[in-house]
């Protein structure tokens, strides 16, 4: 087994597939390959506990805290929401019941806060002073605001009400594959979102991940934005990294 200066463990649990992989703090990577299993066709609580339980066994050696990510507003270690998953997810204690399922200590995390930390510790926002807001691009929209540094959790950007529209219903990368957008209309509607975000809160820097952020050279360049606005670095990863960094800094 290779040296690493921690022990800790990032789950990224997405609606359709459950990726984890031993984080190396120290340098904000994966020290081992990552497992990928499939999402259960019913994604409740006990059926993901299940495969969190098979995830971890694949690392025998690995025994230190484990962050997951979840794709809704987490308080306390409770999910409060469940926008895009089984809706048997809302008033869960996730980090009791995956503590109790796997016999390690689990701590759960919204998607994009874990996304947002790890980029601002490892990736496309490091040494960034101020208020960094992260948005990732997918299914919906999620959103990090951290400011110098420290998370304000559950921000729910993607939520906004723009035109009388749920921001991520007509921006989210699933509005531009489901509505066949061309580049350039999906521009125009992130310049709409974008723009309402940049006036709100004035942030300093706005990162885009999410999958499709290894195509920003496609749109982002046609947004026109007072704020720098630039691709996520750690793409893929970044949840599971974030979470492992979220659950080791409980
Ligand atoms: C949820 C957020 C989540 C985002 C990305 C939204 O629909 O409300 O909690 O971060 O999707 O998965």
């Amino acid at each position: 087994m290779p040296m690493t200066t921690s022990n800790a463990f990032g789950i990224d649990f997405g609606g359709t597939g459950i990726k984890g992989a031993p984080v190396d703090l120290a340098i904000g990577r994966f020290s081992q390959e990552r497992v990928r299993i499939k999402t259960p066709d019913k994604s409740t609580p006990n059926n993901v506990a299940a495969v969190f339980v098979d995830l971890l066994a694949a690392f025998p050696d690995n025994t230190g805290p484990v962050g997951v990510t979840v794709p809704g507003v987490v308080s306390h270690g409770v999910v409060q929401t469940a926008a895009n998953i089984d809706r048997d997810w809302i008033g869960t204690d996730a980090d009791t019941l995956f503590t109790r399922a796997t016999g390690r200590e689990v701590h759960v995390v919204n998607d994009a806060d874990a996304a947002g930390l790890a980029e601002v510790r490892y990736g496309a926002a490091r040494d960034v002073k101020g208020l960094v807001i992260v948005t990732t691009l997918g299914t919906g929209i999620g959103s990090a605001m951290i400011h110098n540094g420290v998370l304000i959790p559950n921000s729910e950007l993607g939520h906004l009400e723009i035109d009388g529209h749920d921001a991520e219903k007509r921006a989210a990368n699933s509005a531009r594959e489901r509505e066949e957008l061309s580049w350039k209309d999906w521009a125009r509607r992130l310049q709409r979102y974008y723009s309402a975000v940049e006036k709100l809160f004035t942030p300093d820097l706005i990162v885009v991940g999410g999958g499709v952020s290894k195509q920003a050279a496609e749109f982002l360049p046609l947004l026109r934005l007072r704020t720098r606005i630039v691709p996520a670095e750690l793409r893929n990863n970044a949840g599971a990294i974030g979470a492992a960094l979220y659950a080791t800094e409980r």
